[in-house]
């Protein structure tokens, strides 16, 4: 298959034209990338059976792993799935943003979109070509993040060519995605929401909206999350380079000692533009401009494909900790490296 690569111009005619192909592609059952404020979505219809059984091939996903469903207005979730006034509270705050709500699915929505579970995930996203495609399209679009299975999410139009050329018929190229990690997934409780996946929605921005807000603990400790995890995808490996990924627990000075004395030629550590001077001599990849959680999260799976690209064989990173956003560079690092940390003194 021959795949097309429209880059967003500006040209606000040229750009509507390039959404209208896509969203005519969209509803005839084939899969489009989009940007969002968060990764790149491989998008297919969410009415579709046989649109969601070609992501799961175009990404050699497990089929049991479902899919999230994008809208362009908080009030489409209405025909979709069964709504609640905790889900309008957080809507009101958070849409369109980086959140996915798990609600009841009503019959609309196939079995194979929600890898046969009785809810579904529901997000709004708030980048304009992203809403603007949902629009275009009038249908809700299924979409997880368009990286091979188990490769880093894609953050540029370039990852997701490197994943997808020659597998969907269209990428649509918005530049940099602005946050860089998936989008806060939570469920609703009795007393508020549990956080299942963090994002860029913290733990207490949610708290502030419901008054409790808990985080799972397999958000901490992937192992915990078992054969059955609330949502399914916790319990696969994701996000790991092929290199490995040495995640080194201590203070920033010891980090710095652990490295200095543990790399190898072949080896590359991660860090912050302004800590670049501590690595003399050390191959450094970016981790963002500044040491910050908005930073970190952003520049993260560039660096994890970086990585691979120039071929070093295993990368060091500092051990973020667990406190607001930094929560969801966390959860992806503790992730791409298999849950291993060592200690440095
Ligand atoms: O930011 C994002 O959420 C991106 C962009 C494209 O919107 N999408 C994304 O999708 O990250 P994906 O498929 O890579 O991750 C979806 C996550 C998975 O961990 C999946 O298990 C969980 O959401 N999920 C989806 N539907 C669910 C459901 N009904 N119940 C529990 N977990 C669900
Ligand atoms: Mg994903």
């Amino acid at each position: 298959m021959n795949t097309e690569l429209y880059m967003m111009t500006g040209d606000a005619l040229a750009d509507h034209a390039a959404l209208v192909r896509a969203a005519e592609y969209l509803r005839a059952g084939e899969l489009v990338a989009f940007p969002t404020e968060t990764v790149y979505g491989l998008g297919a219809s969410a009415y579709s059976e046989d649109a969601a059984q070609k992501v799961y091939a175009a990404k050699g996903r497990p089929s049991d792993n479902p899919l999230i469903v994008h809208i362009s207005d908080a009030a489409e979730a209405e025909s979709l799935a069964y709504t609640t006034p905790t889900y309008y509270q957080l809507a009101k705050h958070f849409m369109p943003g980086p959140l996915t709500i798990i609600l009841p699915k009503k019959k609309i929505i196939p079995d194979s979109v929600t890898g046969g579970l009785d809810s579904v995930a529901i997000r709004c996203p708030v980048h304009p070509v992203a809403n603007a495609l949902i629009r275009i399209c009038g249908i809700p679009i299924a979409a997880p993040s368009a990286n091979r299975s188990g490769r880093p999410s894609p953050t540029t139009a370039q990852h997701v060519w490197k994943d997808m050329n020659g597998r969907i018929p269209m990428i649509v190229d918005g530049g940099s995605c602005s946050i860089g990690v998936e989008s806060t997934v939570i469920r609703l409780t009795d007393a508020g929401c549990e956080i299942l996946r963090p994002g860029a929605v913290t733990e207490q921005m949610l708290a502030a909206v419901v008054g409790t807000a808990s985080v799972s603990p397999a958000v901490i400790h992937p192992s915990l999350a078992g054969d059955k995890p609330l949502s399914p995808g916790m319990k696969y490996k994701h996000y790991a380079p092929a290199a490995e990924v040495v995640l080194v627990d201590g203070e920033a000075d010891a980090f710095v000692r652990y490295v200095r004395e543990h790399i190898l030629p072949t080896e590359a550590v991660a860090a912050a533009d302004t800590e670049q001077a501590l690595f003399d001599g050390c191959h450094v990849l970016s981790l963002g401009k500044n040491d910050s959680a908005e930073e970190e999260a952003k520049y993260l799976f560039a660096l994890l494909r970086q990585v691979d690209d120039l071929g070093y064989t295993r990368v060091y990173l500092r051990l973020p900790p667990t406190e607001g956003e930094y929560l969801a560079v966390y959860n992806r690092l503790i992730r791409a490296a298999g849950g291993k940390i060592v200690h440095a003194d």
